[in-house]
């Protein structure tokens, strides 16, 4: 029996793969609880706190609009406006808020903040991406592949890109808690951290997962049930970076002939945004200096019927309101 009651949702590392699965199981009822317009306000009357000191589309609306449906209330604490961090300390900013509510999303810097966060808080906290891990975008991503598949063990997912970044980090932990295969397809100087990959080898020999690493892209792609990528330049990281990771990732943009090289019925996943047209600011001084006009995905398989990208979205909503549910529910 699963009961995530007062856990800190920080990292899929200190998770099992029941209560991983559970969550997800949770997301689906969830999600048909909403599309019928069945009200689900289980934890009425409870209050959260939500930091970003990065910027947010989904994960603030999925904590924010999910808090709500389930009768919460939501305070949104942005990069600037607390004293966090300039005038408080993390340990301070914990206790103050453990006093006022029932539970803490953190978005920032580094998985030793969130960590910290939660090490002083009395209530539940919930990591909404650090520069190591995105766990909350792993429960939304695993419960899309299983809409697709109806099945998660014995699945190849291939991530091309900046395979060391918070995103490709957590694929390789969730896929080896869940018996998939995992392989990280890039230039072998954006690999993953080589004690996350003897870890995550240790799961999968329970799992029977896999963790690879490839530098050929159609090599890696070879047979794949799902794609991914994301951003080649992460949050937080320099705008200077662009060119050299421009050049260095060009080779292993998703692209239609990557697409055929996968299984007929693969299905592409992005966490989202991306840069596979003009249409941003960035995306547009991007094109002006470099001449690329898409990036880690081309606009052909952004918008083909391969892509699940915006389900991927939609499933934020309903997997944070599992997470929220499952760990702060009384009984
Ligand atoms: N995928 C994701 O975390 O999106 P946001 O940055 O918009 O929250
Ligand atoms: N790797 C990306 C993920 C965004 C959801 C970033 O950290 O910016």
């Amino acid at each position: 029996m699963v009961d995530l009651r007062g856990r800190d949702f920080l990292k899929l590392l200190d998770y099992s793969p029941e209560e991983i699965k559970y969550l997800i199981r949770r997301a689906e009822t969830l999600k048909k609880q909403k599309h019928n317009n069945e009200s689900h306000r289980y934890l009425k009357g409870k209050q959260i706190a939500m930091i970003f000191e990065k910027d947010s589309t989904r994960t603030r609306c999925a904590f924010e609009a999910g808090a709500h449906d389930l009768g919460m209330e939501a305070t949104y604490l942005g990069p600037t406006g607390s004293q966090m961090g300039k005038k408080e300390t993390i340990e301070d900013t914990a206790r103050v808020l453990s006093r006022m509510y029932d539970g803490i999303e953190y978005r920032g810097f580094g998985q030793d903040v969130v960590e910290e966060l939660a090490k002083y808080s009395d209530i539940p906290v919930w990591n909404g991406l650090t520069n190591e891990f995105h766990p909350t975008q792993m429960l939304a991503d695993m419960m899309t592949v299983y809409e697709n598949f109806g099945k998660l063990s014995g699945l190849k997912l291939v991530f091309c890109g900046d395979t060391r970044n918070n995103v490709g980090n957590s694929l390789m932990v969730v896929c080896a808690k869940l018996g998939m295969h995992f392989v990280a397809c890039a230039p072998r100087e954006v690999w993953p951290d080589e004690n996350l990959v003897l870890e995550c080898r240790r799961i999968c020999e329970e799992t029977g997962g896999s963790i690879d690493m490839d530098e050929d892209i159609m090599k890696a792609t070879k047979d794949a049930d799902v794609l991914y990528t994301d951003v080649w330049v992460s949050m937080g990281e320099a705008q200077e970076l662009w060119e050299k990771r421009i050049n260095l990732l060009k080779p292993y943009q998703i692209n239609m002939d990557v697409v055929k090289n996968a299984k007929p019925d693969v299905i592409f996943l992005h966490c989202l945004p991306s840069f596979h047209n003009t249409g941003t600011t960035i995306g547009k001084e991007i094109y002006e200096k470099f001449g690329l006009k898409e990036m880690e995905v081309t606009d052909e398989v952004f918008e083909s019927s391969h892509s699940k990208v915006f389900d991927e979205a939609e499933n934020r909503l309903h997997t944070i309101k599992a997470v929220m549910l499952e760990t702060l529910k009384d009984e």
